[in-house]
C-alpha cells in the first residue's frame, strides 16, 4: 500500500450519505487534504465489521478513520451508533495488541461539513505522523528491502 518508508497511509472508510458526500464536496469546493488518505466508501458506518479496521492494518494502513452521519441522522438508523461500539471495541483490541488505539478514530460529520471532514483528516493524519509508521508496516518494509536488496 505505502512504497515509501517514512510516509504513512490513512484509511478512510466514509459512509455514501453524509461523509463520502462531504468528502464529494470537499473536493468541489476545491479543499485540500493530504494524499496519504485513501477514501472507501460504504453505504453506512454500521455496515463496517471490526474485521474491516483489522484488516486495514493488515494490508498496510498506518491509521483508520471512520466517518460517518451526525449521531441521530444515520439514514440506517443506528447504524453510526453500531459502528462507533465497534470502533471502540477495535481500540480496546489495537491496544492489547500492542498497537496505539490513536490509530483507529470514527467522526461524524453532515454532508455540508466538508471543512470538517477536511480538517478530521489533517488531524488524523498528523496524529499517525506522530505515531510513526504501523509496527506491523514496519516490519513488512524491512522484508520487502531485504529481498530488494
Ligand atoms: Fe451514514 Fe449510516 S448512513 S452512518
Amino acid at each position: 500500500m505505502n512504497s515509501n518508508n517514512k510516509e504513512i497511509t490513512v484509511v478512510a472508510f466514509c459512509c455514501l450519505y453524509c461523509a463520502y458526500a462531504a468528502a464529494d464536496l470537499a473536493g468541489s469546493m476545491r479543499l485540500q487534504y493530504p494524499a496519504n488518505v485513501r477514501i472507501v466508501r460504504t453505504p453506512c458506518t454500521g455496515r463496517l465489521e471490526v474485521e474491516f479496521f483489522l484488516k486495514a492494518f493488515e494490508n498496510g494502513a498506518d491509521g483508520v478513520l471512520v466517518a460517518g452521519c451526525e449521531e441521530g441522522s444515520c439514514h440506517f438508523k443506528e447504524g453510526n451508533l453500531v459502528a462507533k461500539r465497534r470502533v471502540n471495541y477495535a481500540r480496546k483490541y489495537l491496544q492489547e495488541s500492542g498497537l496505539e488505539p490513536e490509530r483507529l478514530r470514527m467522526v461524524n460529520v453532515s454532508s455540508a461539513m466538508a471543512r470538517q471532514l477536511t480538517d478530521h483528516i489533517k488531524d488524523m493524519v498528523e496524529t499517525v505522523r506522530k505515531l510513526g509508521p504501523s509496527p506491523l508496516n514496519k516490519a513488512k518494509r524491512q522484508q520487502q528491502q531485504e529481498i530488494k536488496s
